[in-house]
């Protein structure tokens, strides 16, 4: 299969609407990263999500709808305090997770009685969901396991040959996924941290849970339990800066080729070393994050990744990610 890259104009989005809408999948940018899109009441398009990714077949789909559509048609509102955080938080990188009405096929949900719902805020995003006026289910666009990618370029490198359109938003400007957000109880809990953070649930509503995984538990996010946003090159997560050094001449001296990846300020300190920088804030390493290990597979036989050492804010749900691609 031929897959054309497009940017996003009336005609793309008419001819990714005319795909969809006759059983195909399509690559879109949203404000996280790029997803995978298709019709989330077209079961065999849905199996095609699974089959192209090589998705594990428990681990259910987000629904993506325009800002306008009415989510009372999809699911239970079961807590009032839903209201203010679609308010705040929506359209933007935050999904909520509700009791379903069923109208989006059983293989979305993989069988479950919730379904996830998001309202992305990317407009080139929003274009084609209101085009298409239906709710399009879609994880994130790569290889299942594999780095999330955050550019057409990332999409192409993983789906080249296996899908027909990926429409061109330029660079996410999120760069990690969004916060998933179970709200089917009385009070909300955190599956997957995201750029909308504890802090900001809890300013917004009061009260907010992070839902602890441990072995042997039902999982409620099954997401969360698989290896993930792995590269395709060795890895390491240090704790300092030190350790990092250290394993890189380690490696150096046996012959191959190491980059550190860090923030900022550590990366200053590291002159005449391969380094990939993550920026200075929480906002720009989380937007860099993805990038950087895309990049860093290209060019590394070992990425060594220096931990931030601190899980406040967005920095969560960073570590979260630090910690599956590089632990
Ligand atoms: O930012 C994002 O959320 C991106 C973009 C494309 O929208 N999408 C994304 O999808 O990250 P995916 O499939 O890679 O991750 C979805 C996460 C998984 O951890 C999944 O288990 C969880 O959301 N999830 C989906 N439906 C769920 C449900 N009904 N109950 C609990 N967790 C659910
Ligand atoms: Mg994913």
């Amino acid at each position: 299969m031929f897959t054309e890259i497009l940017g996003i104009n009336d005609e793309s989005v008419l001819k990714a609407k005319y795909l969809l809408l006759s059983g195909e999948i399509v690559a879109m940018p949203t404000e996280t990263v790029y997803g995978l899109a298709a019709v989330a009441t077209d079961k065999d398009a849905v199996k095609k999500i699974f089959e192209v990714k090589g998705r594990p077949i428990d681990n259910p789909l987000i629904a993506h709808v325009h800002k306008d559509f009415p989510l009372e048609t999809l699911v239970y509102i079961d807590n009032d305090y839903v209201y203010e955080l679609k308010r705040r938080f929506m359209p933007g990188p935050f999904t909520m997770v509700f009791r379903s009405k069923n109208v989006v096929c059983e293989e979305a949900v993989c069988g479950g009685d919730t379904l996830a719902v998001r309202i992305p805020s990317h407009e080139g995003c929003q274009k084609l969901l209101r085009a298409v006026n239906v709710p399009l289910v879609a994880p994130s666009a790569n290889l299942s396991k594999h780095t999330s990618p955050v550019t057409a370029q990332h999409v192409y490198a993983d789906l080249n040959g296996k899908i027909p359109l990926i429409l061109d938003g330029g660079k996410c400007g999120g760069g990690i996924e969004s916060t998933v957000l179970d709200v089917t109880g009385s009070v909300p809990r955190i599956l997957r941290a995201g750029l909308i953070t504890k802090e900001m649930i809890e300013d917004a509503v009061g009260k907010c849970e992070i839902a602890q995984h441990k072995d042997g538990d039902k999982v409620r996010s099954p997401g969360v339990k698989y290896r993930h946003y792995r590269p395709n090159c060795e890895t390491a997560l240090v704790n300092t800066a030190a350790e990092a050094v250290s394993l890189y001449e380690k490696e150096k001296a046996a012959g191959r080729t190491p980059y550190i990846m860090c923030d900022d300020e550590i990366a200053q300190s590291l002159t005449g070393y391969n380094v990939l920088n993550l920026g200075k804030t929480d906002k720009e390493i989380a937007f860099n994050l993805y990038d950087r290990l895309l990049e860093g597979e290209k060019k590394a036989d070992i990425v060594i990744a220096v931990s931030f050492n601190r899980e406040d804010g967005v920095y969560l749900g960073i570590m979260n990610r630090l910690r599956k691609s590089c632990g």
